[in-house]
């Protein structure tokens, strides 16, 4: 059996650009949005919950940014023209981020993977994994703003598979945590050297 191929899916490799940030401060970055090991057990259960509804939660969230032409507009030219190609690669791998999200450890390379997909929406990256021409950044404020839909519409989604409400609660306030936490290692190439 061959494992298909998610273009520009880099985990784990060398193209993957290194976090500037150690293991340790990483430690001191999960305390400081209360992550611990009773997320990592309720991400597990999420992730059991949400592999087999990946397609829906990205139908809600295309559909958000579809209906927004501000937000539209980091997947057009700058000109109106949006490339359909780059959505439909993107949105596989927003698609493996939900379950890397819930499965994967959190360790060296799943680190330095998130510092990548910060590179990836600044302009040190953006737009070189799909050979798009595209507009060349995303602006930061949105991607602190994004931190509000990203997690509430999820809680729809860990609640279709019976689970009791403190279990959805469990496993939404870990998503919730894991969000901001990549957010902020995301942030890395937007503030000034020194300040991150
Ligand atoms: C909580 C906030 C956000 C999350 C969780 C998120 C998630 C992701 C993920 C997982 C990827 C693919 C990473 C990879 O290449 O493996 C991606 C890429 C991308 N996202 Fe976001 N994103 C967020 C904010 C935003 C915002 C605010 C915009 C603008 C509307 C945006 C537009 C894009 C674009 C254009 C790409 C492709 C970047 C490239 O050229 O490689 N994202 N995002």
């Amino acid at each position: 059996m061959t494992t298909p191929v998610l273009p520009g899916y880099d985990y784990g490799t060398a193209q993957v650009t290194p976090s500037p940030l150690s293991l340790a401060d990483f430690e001191l970055l999960k305390q400081a949005v209360l992550f611990g090991p009773d997320d990592e057990r309720y991400l597990r259960m999420a992730g059991d919950v949400l592999a087999d509804q990946i397609d829906d939660v990205l139908d809600v969230w295309y559909g958000f940014v579809g209906s927004h032409p501000h937000l539209v507009y980091y997947f057009t030219d700058g000109q109106g023209n949006l490339s359909r190609d780059y959505v439909a690669a993107v949105r596989r791998r927003f698609g493996q981020w939900i379950l890397d999200t819930c499965r994967r450890p959190y360790d060296q390379a799943w680190l330095d993977y998130a510092h990548e997909i910060g590179l990836r929406h600044h302009r040190s990256k953006k737009n070189q994994t799909d050979h798009i021409v595209a507009v060349s950044h995303v602006h930061f404020r949105y991607m602190v703003a994004f931190i509000y839909p990203i997690t509430a519409t999820i809680k729809p989604f860990l609640a279709k598979k019976g689970h009791s409400a403190e279990e959805v609660e469990g496993m939404y306030q870990a998503w919730f945590k894991s969000v901001v936490m990549q957010v902020a290692l995301w942030s890395a190439p937007y503030v000034l050297p020194g300040d991150f």
